[in-house]
């Protein structure tokens, strides 16, 4: 992961919990900060344009209520760019949904907030990121390896609405 840090985001205090925005990239400002119920709409617009099965409004507002569920927003001044949802269990943080709008791909921003993403569970300790991947989704799939994850395993049939099978995808911290 050392290759990926940037921004200097000294006496920024690292938290699951973001209380406030936090900077991961200062070149164009983008910055990532917990979601709240106001952000749904942003959420869903983009979360219907990155996957077959779309999650509903009920499946993200579980999430929020979850002390053990994690959901950010990124933004670029006052717009919604990407979200990101994972769960920290023990020593573990595992990548539930991530997505980023469609105008806005291909320039680094996931990247950027799973590396900070990274800092923050090396910070607490955390011994591995996890997350399953669809077989074919080759985009999120190049975007891990590019951040040093590898594929250790694999979950037949995992998704019902495609009947693809999870690659299973881990970084050792
Ligand atoms: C996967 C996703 C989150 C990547 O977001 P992003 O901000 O565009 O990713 P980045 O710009 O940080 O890409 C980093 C690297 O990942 C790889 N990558 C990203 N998108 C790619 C694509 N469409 N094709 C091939 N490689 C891709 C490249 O190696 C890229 O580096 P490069 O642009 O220098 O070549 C985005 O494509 C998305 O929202 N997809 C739909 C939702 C989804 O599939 N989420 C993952 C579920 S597990």
């Amino acid at each position: 992961m050392e290759a990926y840090r940037g921004a200097d985001r000294a006496g920024q205090r690292m938290s699951w919990r973001l209380d406030e925005p936090r900077l991961v990239r200062e070149g164009d400002a983008l910055r990532v900060r917990e979601a709240g119920a106001d952000d749904l709409e942003a959420i869903l617009a983009i979360e219907e344009t990155a996957h077959p099965t779309p999650w509903i409004a009920e499946v993200f507002e579980r999430e929020m209520a979850l002390d053990w569920s994690y959901l950010w927003l990124f933004e670029r001044g006052n717009k919604a760019v990407g979200f990101l949802v994972f769960w920290v269990i023990h020593d573990e943080v595992h990548i539930l949904n991530v997505a980023v709008d469609p105008a806005c791909r291909r320039q680094g921003i996931a990247t950027a907030v799973l590396v900070y993403l990274v800092e923050i569970a090396e910070e607490h300790a955390s011994s591995f990121v996890t997350l399953e991947v669809r077989e074919h989704n080759q985009a999120a799939i190049a975007l891990y390896e590019s951040l040093g994850f590898e594929i250790i395993g694999k979950r037949e049939q995992y998704y019902a609405d495609t009947g693809e099978d999870a690659f299973i995808m881990s970084c050792i911290l």
